[in-house]
């Protein structure tokens, strides 16, 4: 397992507006999925604007581990040149996926449905989050869990079949990983792979596939058309070719709501990823009265991408449907910042996928909440907070427990609340956004370690 890091406290202190351009780094669920498929495929991935955060860095590793050739040509640029779909071979070390949910259960699937043999290991967050939910599938598929640690988690040792069993399989959660790994899993089977989601979850393997050569088809599913039905035609030749990676909606979130709660600010957040599956965050904050316009939609990389123009807003509590959840999954931290700003109860409905994130995120929300003085609820899965319409006081501790995301959004907090605001250790915000810190305070933001 990897060995922790040595925490490194940051603190954000209130100050001028924020001001400027900037592009946030490569969305990290298409970086995984290029290194992945660039594995599967035969003949050369060219990646350009690949996420080089420690997740992704660590599923480069595991893609090398089991026969890939991999390459950094220069910032962002990478290649890959594949084995195809039965072309792997079993790693000599443990795939030690650090921090990376992901990245460690998208090979998951890809290893349980090949055979060869894996075993999987990662930090402490990593060992805490349940891994039954794709082990589970994946046995139906035919793979074998030779060991795992208890209640289904790495490290853990997987095994496939020559060829995997083909399934049709309904996911009991909205999780797009559980969904991706069943769909790699389902490359290497004789048949058609069926994955049933009663709600509709990010859809970039479904589309890479298809940008690969693979054939997928997607229906509506269930009332009112919410959920998918997803089918890959198993074992085609999966074919190298150019990925380019748009910017990460899920970091642009950070800047975004630091620009919205600053007051005088006004930045320019350009190439994010529009695809709504995963922009549930700004359709939240346009509904709470944020002032972000949409400018220059192109297509880059198969996906629509705009540049943010976002303005310093005075926003209103609102209430975000459950069904909402999916398409803005990672977006919750840094939402329940911005409603500690606005004035009136923003509540946030069907939050029970929190609790297996990075660390139990409706936790970790909640306890960073309580530290700055922002007044709030959990009821049952929902979150409650009661903003104000103005700064919070801050001047807290927050504990990050190994999760990226808690870490960067409680210093977005301490750039508007009344006081700075401490956050235990930063060193987590580089499995997705490693330039979070230089690129925050070229806006003007103090963040200090
Ligand atoms: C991801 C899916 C989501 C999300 C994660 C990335 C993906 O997880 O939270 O950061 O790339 O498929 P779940 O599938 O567990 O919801």
């Amino acid at each position: 397992m990897s060995h922790a890091s040595t925490p490194e406290p940051l603190t954000a202190a209130p100050g001028a507006p924020l001001r400027g351009r900037l592009r946030p780094p490569g969305d990290k669920s298409i970086s995984h999925r290029a290194m992945i498929l660039g594995l599967l495929s035969l003949g050369e991935t060219r990646v350009e604007g690949l996420l080089e955060g420690d997740d992704v860095l660590r599923t480069a590793a595991a893609a090398r581990a089991l026969g890939a050739d991999v390459e950094r040509l220069g910032e962002g640029r990478w290649r890959v040149r594949g084995v195809g779909i039965g072309g792997l071979c079993d790693p000599a070390e443990t795939l030690d996926f650090g921090n990376a949910g992901t990245g460690s259960r998208l090979m998951m699937g890809v290893v349980g449905g090949q055979p060869v043999t894996a075993t999987f290991d990662g930090d402490a967050s990593l060992r805490s989050r349940p891994m039954r939910r794709i082990l589970d599938p994946l046995s139906r598929m035919g793979a074998q869990v030779l060991a795992e640690a208890e209640g289904g988690r790495v490290p853990l040792t997987l095994r496939g079949l020559k060829e995997a069993i083909p399934i049709t399989y309904e996911t009991p959660a909205a999780s797009a990983q559980i969904k991706s790994a069943v769909l790699l899993a389902g490359l290497n089977a004789p048949g058609t792979t069926t994955v049933i989601e009663a709600q509709a979850t990010r859809d970039h393997t479904e589309r890479m596939l298809r940008l690969f050569g693979a054939t997928v088809t997607v229906e509506p599913h269930g009332p009112g058309g919410h959920g998918r039905k997803v089918s890959l035609a198993g074992q085609p030749t999966l074919r190298g070719t150019d990925v380019v990676v748009p910017a990460d909606p899920s970091s642009a979130a950070f800047p975004l709501v630091a620009a919205l709660i600053t007051p005088g600010s006004e930045v320019t957040i350009e190439g994010v990823m529009m695809n709504s599956l995963r922009t549930g965050l700004i359709t939240t904050l346009l509904e709470m009265g944020a002032d972000i316009e949409r400018v220059a939609e192109r297509e880059e990389g198969g996906e629509t991408v705009a540049d943010l123009r976002v303005r310093a807003s005075r926003l209103t509590g609102v209430e975000v449907p459950a069904e909402r959840a999916p398409a803005m999954i990672d977006e919750y931290p840094v939402l329940a910042v911005a409603a500690a700003f606005a004035e009136g109860p923003t509540r946030m409905n069907g939050l029970h996928e929190l609790r297996v994130k990075e660390s139990d995120r409706l936790a970790a929300v909640a306890a960073g909440l309580a530290v700055n003085g922002v007044i709030h609820r959990i009821e049952g899965d929902d979150l409650v907070v009661e903003g104000r319409g103005e700064p919070p006081p801050g001047g807290g501790t927050v504990a990050t427990h190994l999760d990226h995301r808690i870490a960067m959004a409680f210093l977005v907090l301490g750039l508007a609340a009344r006081a700075p605001v401490t956050v235990d250790d930063g060193a987590m915000i580089a499995t997705s956004f490693p330039s979070f810190l230089p690129t925050m305070r070229a806006l003007g933001g103090r963040i200090g370690g």
